[in-house]
């Protein structure tokens, strides 16, 4: 694999080796520190990022890789240079893979244009985040030991998610029973069955996975939201006994998720984080591959 930029390019076989792979890693095998050795890796974001950017990091150092960051504040796009040039610049000073965060979709397809260079989609705006859907699935392999079966309800602001797209494809592929749920004019156009109500939600599901209100894409949250659509101590006690919650991060705590089910038994939210740096030293080691 030369680069990741959707979660389409892999099929079934594609996602089962890495979530194998990630889940050795996760289990801390085998030795790891050669499989980058010499290799360097840039995290460019563009947009703020705490889970993905650390995860990357921390996932390329555990590989051997030397890591260098540009994050846009404190850039030199504060003087004006343009985000080729800062893309150019950052390649020119030898990054062999480039992960790549940036509001506007399609952006790290034209960062592969430009530079030729191996670039994973660390989150394009309301497009994709193929890595985020991989360790949500090394998350449930690890969790039910499989996906296939599993009835996964995607509860909230689905059209402006770029990690529900990308996970619908990953479930979807896997044969995982997706469902949709929340506000209508939140819902896209899918061939997923919608669930008109979250105590609907709780009854059927073996996953809830909730998303957030993305304000900052144009989501206008209503007063009544927590109780319409979030997942509160209550509603999580009607759950199936072996049911989960989790949660892509950050959370709007008491608007789709309460403190006590965030922090709860059911909660998966630190497994998906934790998961991240495995799941992502997966990813850097198919590309490295490929160099
Ligand atoms: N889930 C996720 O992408 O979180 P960050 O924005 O913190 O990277």
């Amino acid at each position: 694999m030369k680069s990741l930029i959707s979660i389409s390019q892999l099929n079934s076989l594609d996602l089962e080796r890495i979530i194998e792979r990630a889940i050795v890693f996760a289990e801390g095998g085998p030795d790891s520190q050669d499989v980058l050795r010499g290799a360097t890796i840039a995290t460019l974001f563009f947009e703020p990022s705490t889970r993905t950017r650390l995860s990357f990091e921390l996932a390329a150092r555990r590989l051997g890789a030397d890591v260098v960051t540009f994050e846009l504040a404190g850039s030199a796009a504060a003087k004006g240079e343009s985000e080729k040039d800062t893309v150019l610049t950052v390649a020119a000073m030898g990054a062999q893979v480039l992960v790549v965060r940036h509001e506007t979709d399609g952006f790290p397809a034209r960062v592969a244009d430009w530079t030729q260079r191996a670039v994973i989609n660390a989150g394009d705006g309301q497009n994709e985040h193929p890595t985020q859907a991989l360790l949500d699935v090394v998350t449930l392999v690890r969790r039910f030991g499989e996906v296939e079966g599993l009835r996964v309800a995607i509860v909230g602001d689905v059209s402006h998610s770029r990690v529900a797209n990308s996970l619908m494809s990953a479930l979807d592929t896997l044969g995982a029973e997706v469902l949709l749920a929340g506000p209508g004019e939140w819902l896209p156009e899918s061939h997923f069955p919608v669930v008109e109500s979250m105590d609907d939600v709780v009854d059927v599901a073996d996953v809830v996975y909730l998303l957030r209100v993305q304000r900052e894409r144009g989501a206008e949250l209503t007063a009544g939201y927590h109780a319409e659509w979030g997942l509160d101590a209550k509603r999580a006690a009607a759950m199936r006994s072996e049911a989960v919650v989790m949660h892509p991060g950050p959370m709007n705590r008491g608007v789709e998720i309460s403190d006590e089910v965030a922090d709860g038994a059911r909660s998966l939210i630190l497994d998906q984080v934790a998961n991240g740096v495995p799941a992502r030293m997966a990813v850097l080691a198919e590309v490295g591959e490929a160099l």
